[in-house]
């Protein structure tokens, strides 16, 4: 009594099935793209990198998400969709675009209310906007923050050097590297709003710190 128990909207096979679906759809935007159109050779033109974040800020989106008291379902679908039309259209429309195909998608499939459609298309609109994060609902500062820290960390660092190989620079460039890597967890960190953001934030910052420590310890004429 008293306690409100939320109802899962969306139950595990009907995310799995939403999971395929944006895979499927970014495999395709790549497979239309015609030759050349775009920065193919970097690691996160590709559906792989994109399906791989996608899955790490819906990881990141839920956690917040639950910690903060936000609607998980509506939090998650959300970070599923976020970057859906990333492949396929350009860096300022892809959010809205990837709301059209959430809409799509959710009002074609099971007896989603409009209330949910209408919250998750929100988020997923809302998710490239650069201003205060108070400013927005619950829930769409949950994925911001979530894609955020994707992008910061270790995994961040990793997508850094790997970018390094794909320009032919030397391993002598990777400190310059890592410290943008840490440049923009700094920003991150300053950005997001919740605690449990915060916390996530620090400790990967941490982390890049200890990296960029250790490469400068090991690489003659680094750091001095
Ligand atoms: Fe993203």
């Amino acid at each position: 009594m008293g306690v409100e128990i939320k109802e899962t909207r969306v139950s595990d096979a009907e995310f799995e099935e939403m999971k395929t679906f944006v895979f499927d759809y970014l495999a395709a935007s790549v497979e239309k793209e015609e030759e050349g159109g775009r920065m193919r050779w970097y690691p996160w033109h590709s559906a792989e990198y994109r399906h791989n974040h996608i899955l790490n800020v819906v990881d990141l989106a839920e956690e917040i998400a639950r910690e903060e008291g936000a609607d998980v379902d509506v939090t998650r679908v959300a970070a599923l969709f976020h970057d859906v039309a990333k492949l396929e259209t350009d860096q300022e429309l892809h959010a809205e675009a990837g709301a059209r195909v959430a809409r799509e998608y959710l009002e074609s499939r099971a007896d989603y209310p409009e209330s949910f459609i209408k919250q998750v298309c929100r988020a997923v609109e809302h998710h490239s906007y650069q201003g205060d994060l108070d400013d927005l609902a619950l829930e769409t500062q949950c994925l911001i923050e979530a894609d955020l820290l994707d992008k910061i960390g270790a995994n961040g660092t990793a997508l850094m050097l790997l970018r390094m190989g794909y320009e032919a620079r030397t391993h002598m460039d990777a400190d310059e590297m890592v410290d943008r890597v840490l440049e923009r967890g700094y920003d991150a960190a300053s950005r997001v709003e919740s605690d449990t953001a915060e916390s996530i934030a620090h400790q990967r910052l941490k982390r890049v710190k200890w990296f960029k420590e250790w490469l400068e310890d090991e690489i003659a004429g680094l750091g001095d």
